[in-house]
């Protein structure tokens, strides 16, 4: 497909080549994806392809800040171990000059499809500046793509009436009985987000549906990022709003990432809220994007870093990374993540405690390190505080804290090494639950990667991630009790 490549593509393929390699491993997380070289945001394109996992990204290979948006792409077999594919798109074309922003992707007639949002963004000879956001497709062979002859494919112009036609993105792909479907983000009239449904039957011509949702000034302004997929006997809308209000310990200020459940109607398209939550607790979590696999997991990526608090040193040769796949349950009436189960299979080195008593600051041995797995059952909940605290040495220190008394966890990184003002703390309700015995437990699931940690707490109820770029000499391991905690711990390394 060679003919395809515009000189925009080669020169960022040609420049990439060289810089991954330059970019020394050490540097890199293990087990998670990072940007190849300068910046990336969003997931895009997660799908899988010829028996593969593809992970395309929002990418600015020249530097490591946002910049014209391009698709980075990498493959895995196995969500753990990813292999870099040279660049996907370039903003080359009249209507995505402004960049390639983001979006999905599907199989089908053999082809990869990807559909994505092309911002057209230029003065006009008047001096009148020309923004619209629009909707355009490319296919390929899981490698190079071509972009459609009748791009744009959707306008905003489709929308209903008082829709804006400059805020218009993010287009979600999937397949029903009855052909294709797509959930994109828009702001209705009244300013503030909405999700637009639209259908085609062969992914090159799409009319509009319906309104699946509104923000109504209630959860932030524009709505990003938008997923749509079944779960249980549940039908969830995943939405990224931008610029929204903290409401108690569940929604922060600014961009957050939101689970609304519901109900769908697949004839009258209907869809019917009914509940709305944080997808992660974390400081570092955005636009997270879902696939089905094969053998029929939803599993769920998303952009481990965020807009407001981008803390990557200046020092490090790319900015950027996602989180660990996790895969989505509906159990107990809430979503449930658990870091996908091929994870398991790159542990070694268990060290394990049984029933350990800890009460006041106490390191383990041969627990301690920056790549590692903890999993922590506490008991005897007589305490009002427990501590983990970890990425640890004389100078700097990452925190967790379980207040027992609140039934809060709190994830404090205030001494990691950051030196701007930025936000350092965030609290999670999290509340013990049942054991098999019925016996009351906290549990905790921690993944450490280098400059990352991700919480699942209680088998996955809720998730908490952030990052915190310290020395990778800061690796010790400190559990704190304020009275008497008696704790299970396992430890695992990677090798990956
Ligand atoms: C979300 C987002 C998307 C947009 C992309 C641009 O982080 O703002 O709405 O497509 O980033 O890079």
């Amino acid at each position: 497909m060679e003919h395809s490549i515009s000189p925009q593509l080669l020169k960022v393929r040609r420049m990439e080549r060289k810089q991954i390699h330059d970019i020394p491993k050490e540097e890199r997380p293990a087990y998670h994806v990072s940007a190849p070289t300068g910046w990336i945001n969003d997931p895009n394109g997660f799908s899988i392809f010829q028996e593969q996992c593809h992970l395309f990204f929002q990418y600015h290979p020249f530097s490591k800040k946002w910049g014209p948006m391009h698709w980075g792409h990498c493959t895995s077999k196995d969500f753990i171990k990813w292999e870099y594919l040279p660049c996907a798109l370039a903003p080359d074309k009249s209507y995505d000059e402004g960049g390639c922003y983001s979006g999905s992707a599907i199989e089908a007639n053999g082809e990869h499809v990807l559909i994505y949002t092309g911002v057209i963004d230029r003065y006009l000879d008047d001096g009148f500046h020309y923004y619209r956001q629009v909707q355009c497709i490319a296919k390929g062979d899981g490698i190079d793509y071509r972009k459609n002859e009748q791009n744009p494919v959707i306008t905003g112009e489709s929308a209903p009436a008082g829709s804006s036609l400059e805020d218009f993105r993010d287009p979600k792909v999937w397949k029903e009985e009855d052909g294709y479907y797509l959930a994109a983000g828009s702001r209705s009239e009244d300013g503030s987000g909405q999700i637009l449904l639209y259908r085609s039957q062969n992914l090159d011509q799409w009319e509009y549906v319906t309104v699946l949702d509104q923000s109504r000034n209630q959860y932030g302004k524009m709505w990003e990022c938008p997923d749509f997929f079944p779960l249980g006997d549940k039908q969830i809308l995943m939405v990224s709003p931008q610029d929204m209000r903290a409401f108690g310990l569940e929604f922060h200020n600014g961009n957050n990432s939101i689970f609304l459940y519901g109900q769908y109607d697949k004839q009258s398209h209907q869809f019917q809220r009914e509940k709305v939550a944080s997808v992660d607790y974390g400081l570092d979590f955005y636009a997270p994007q879902t696939l089905l696999t094969k053998d029929g997991r939803r599993i769920l990526i998303g952009w481990m870093q965020s807009w407001d608090a981008n803390i990557t040193p200046v020092s490090f040769q790319w900015s950027g990374m996602m989180t660990i796949p996790r895969e989505l349950t509906l159990e107990h009436g809430r979503i449930y993540q658990r870091p996908v189960k091929e994870l398991e299979n790159y542990r070694t080195d268990m060290v394990r405690y049984d029933h350990l008593q800890i009460t006041g600051a106490t390191a383990l041995d041969n627990i301690q390190g920056r790549v590692l797995e903890l999993l922590l059952e506490i008991t005897g909940l007589e305490f009002e505080h427990f501590q983990i605290r970890f990425a640890r040495n004389h100078e700097y220190e990452t925190f967790l804290q379980y207040n027992r008394k609140k039934e809060c966890l709190t994830i404090d990184r205030t001494h990691s090494g950051i030196d701007r003002d930025v936000v350092c703390r965030r609290k999670m309700e999290l509340a013990p639950m049942e054991d098999e015995n019925g016996k009351k437990v906290l549990k905790l699931r921690i993944l450490l990667d280098k400059y990352s940690v991700e919480v699942f707490a209680n088998d996955g109820e809720k998730v908490m991630s952030s990052l915190f770029y310290t020395p990778l000499e800061a690796d010790g391991i400190v559990f704190d009790c304020d009275q008497t905690a008696w704790v299970n711990i396992i430890k695992y390394s990677f090798e990956i």
